[in-house]
């Protein structure tokens, strides 16, 4: 039994380009299980869809999302927590092979934070404000706040956000190395889409392989990664694309990737 959707799909928002809108605006976009579920659900279809390359998650204005629902989690015991195991669906997300970019404007705090570092990348208009206050509700983040945060802008910075909550401006995320790239507010989503392009324009296999590589620094040694990395790189050599893109250097043109 669903209630209506709280997202909205546009499956060809521009040439090869998908976004998906986070669409609970009177609660500022708070993550509830449903609103996660139908965003996994989203993104799987997205990630078999041939005419997809890159996914763009955003919300709205005001908010990308201020966090997991509060009023639902209130009177949850561990043992539903348990249960629940909403985080089952993040380890689905964290798995899309396609490239995913957040576009940020206003709160994006706790859970909102997580997806939005759960994406590949983060493009933010000026008014919007990370932050992992789980510790002013007398909790913690749960969902990478304390990992990928750390990872991304170090221990000082990210000790300070979750032990005291402090909201970062873009201006800061940018600084800190969080974020990708900050546009005025009216212009953030088109920013957004057009660095989906840079990408969308590249070969769907490459793509993926190197999104996986990438992402494979954070759960390695240098040694292993650079294996994973090589063995990659050998399989694109399989690949349609990587003809085509070098042939297509030499004959001094563009390449058509069709990611075979
Ligand atoms: C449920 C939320 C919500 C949330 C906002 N709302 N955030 N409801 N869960 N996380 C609701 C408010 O209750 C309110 O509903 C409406 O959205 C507007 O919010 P206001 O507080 O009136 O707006 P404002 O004064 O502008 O303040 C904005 C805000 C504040 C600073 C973002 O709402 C806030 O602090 N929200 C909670 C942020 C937070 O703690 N996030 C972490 C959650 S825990 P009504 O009906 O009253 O109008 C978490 C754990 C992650 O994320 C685990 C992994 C999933």
């Amino acid at each position: 039994m669903t209630a209506p959707g709280f997202i909205i799909v546009q499956p060809q928002v521009r040439p090869f380009i998908a976004h998906i809108r986070l669409n609970r605006p009177k609660e500022l976009n708070a993550l509830n299980l449903q609103l996660m579920q139908e965003l996994r659900d989203a993104l799987k279809q997205l990630d078999e869809d041939p005419q997809v390359r890159v996914i763009v998650i955003g919300g709205n204005e005001k908010a990308f999302a201020a966090g997991a629902d509060i009023r639902q989690m209130v009177g949850l015991s561990a043992m539903d927590m348990y249960n629940i195991d909403q985080f089952a669906t993040w380890d689905v997300i964290k798995k899309i092979k396609k490239p995913l970019i957040a576009a940020v404007s206003g709160f994006a705090l706790g859970g909102g934070c997580e997806l939005a570092m759960l994406c590949d990348m983060i493009v933010a208009s000026e008014t919007a404000k990370f932050g992992q206050p789980e510790i002013k509700i007398g909790v913690m983040p749960g969902a990478g706040g304390t990992q990928r945060l750390t990872r991304a802008v170090g221990k000082a910075l990210a000790m300070e956000m979750v032990l005291t909550g402090r909201f970062i401006s873009a201006q800061e995320a940018l600084s800190a190395g969080l974020i990708n790239r900050i546009a005025p507010v009216e212009l953030y989503l088109e920013e957004t889409f057009r660095l989906a392009a840079e990408v969308a324009k590249q070969s769907p296999l490459a793509v993926k392989m190197a999104k996986e590589s990438v992402l494979r620094a954070f759960d390695s040694t240098l040694e292993e990664g650079l294996h994973f990395e090589r063995k990659n790189f050998y399989l694109l050599f399989s690949s349609d694309d990587q003809k085509e893109g070098m042939n297509a250097f030499i004959e001094k043109r563009e390449p058509v990737f069709t990611g075979k």
